[in-house]
């Protein structure tokens, strides 16, 4: 009868404390707050006497935020959290552990386990967090060369991205691609270009940057019309090879024309003042 009775109770006290998460993964934006979601069976008194809740890294174990004794414990808190964590103590009156997380960069990304112990039971949950930033728009460099043109774009974000450029034909175009980072800032950063033997008029492409973690999908489309200037300056060219040589040949004519002019002109003179002084 008593080991029932024990039974019983034991059975009870399993039962009625439960801790859950209401989402299992989270996902956080660079700039914005996260709210790591997570709930147990509070006491019917709203008493927070005995109870403690701690955040964890499921990894390593390092501490994120600890609550005991009635109010935040920070003493062992890991210094890659200071400053940033929150638990509210009037919600965990109501069976609300929620941890909220300012600040957020790659490295916070990872399994977070939040675990409860109370008057009523003891118990764990685990939420994956994963970090996340859009892409910026991106910026369009156009190099043009003596036999190509290369276009290039820059952009940042996390976390690495999917590229693609495609020409108007449907086929891929074969790019280069350049990440480095996370910096400091918390963002990926990109570089990515594609030579074209052809960019005049008719030629079009696309450049597509997908961000699958946020379901970002930056598209811009380029036409190119390069071929007129290529003929101008071509031409220019041209022009200058042949009318430079013609001016040229034209002004020695006319300085050769304009020499003999005035040698002629200076013989007839003095021919004629001869001619007078001869005829008295
Ligand atoms: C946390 O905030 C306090 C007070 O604002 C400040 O003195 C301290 O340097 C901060 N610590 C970190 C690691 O940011
Ligand atoms: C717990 O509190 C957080 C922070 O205010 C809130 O976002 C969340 O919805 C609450 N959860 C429940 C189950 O009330
Ligand atoms: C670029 O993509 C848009 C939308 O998918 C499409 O309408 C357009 O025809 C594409 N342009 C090229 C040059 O492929
Ligand atoms: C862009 O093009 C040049 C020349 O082909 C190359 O040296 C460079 O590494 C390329 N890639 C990036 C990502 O800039």
């Amino acid at each position: 009868m008593f080991l029932l009775a024990t039974v019983y109770a034991v059975l009870r006290f399993t039962e009625s404390f439960e801790v859950t998460v209401p989402e299992r993964r989270v996902l956080a934006v660079l700039g914005q707050p996260v709210v790591l979601g997570c709930g147990y069976t509070p006491e019917p008194s709203g008493s927070l006497d005995g109870l403690i809740v701690t955040w964890q890294r499921a990894e390593d174990d390092q501490v994120v935020h600890s609550f005991y004794f009635g109010q935040n414990q920070l003493a062992l808190q890991s210094p890659n959290y200071k400053n940033r964590t929150t638990v509210y103590p009037t919600l965990l009156r109501a069976g609300n552990s929620s941890l909220r997380l300012d600040r957020v960069g790659p490295r916070d990304s990872g399994r977070y386990l939040c675990s409860v112990s109370g008057l009523q039971g003891i118990g764990k949950a685990e939420v994956h967090l994963e970090y996340a930033a859009f892409y910026a728009e991106p910026r369009l460099d156009i190099l043009v060369l003596p036999s190509s043109v290369r276009l290039q774009f820059k952009s940042e974000g996390y976390p690495a991205p999917q590229v693609q450029w495609t020409h108007s034909t449907g086929q891929d175009l074969v790019s280069q691609e350049k990440l480095s980072g996370p910096r400091e800032d918390g963002l990926i950063y990109l570089r990515t270009n594609v030579t074209l033997e052809d960019c005049g008029p008719g030629v079009n492409l696309n450049f597509t940057l997908r961000n699958t973690a946020l379901g970002q999908v930056l598209q811009r489309p380029i036409s190119c019309s390069l071929r007129v200037l290529e003929r101008s300056t071509g031409s220019g060219r041209v022009v200058i090879g042949v009318v430079i040589p013609l001016l040229i040949a034209l002004l020695a004519c006319l300085g050769w024309a304009g020499f003999v002019y005035f040698r002629r002109k200076k013989n007839r003179e003095s021919r004629t003042q001869m001619n007078s002084l001869q005829t008295p």
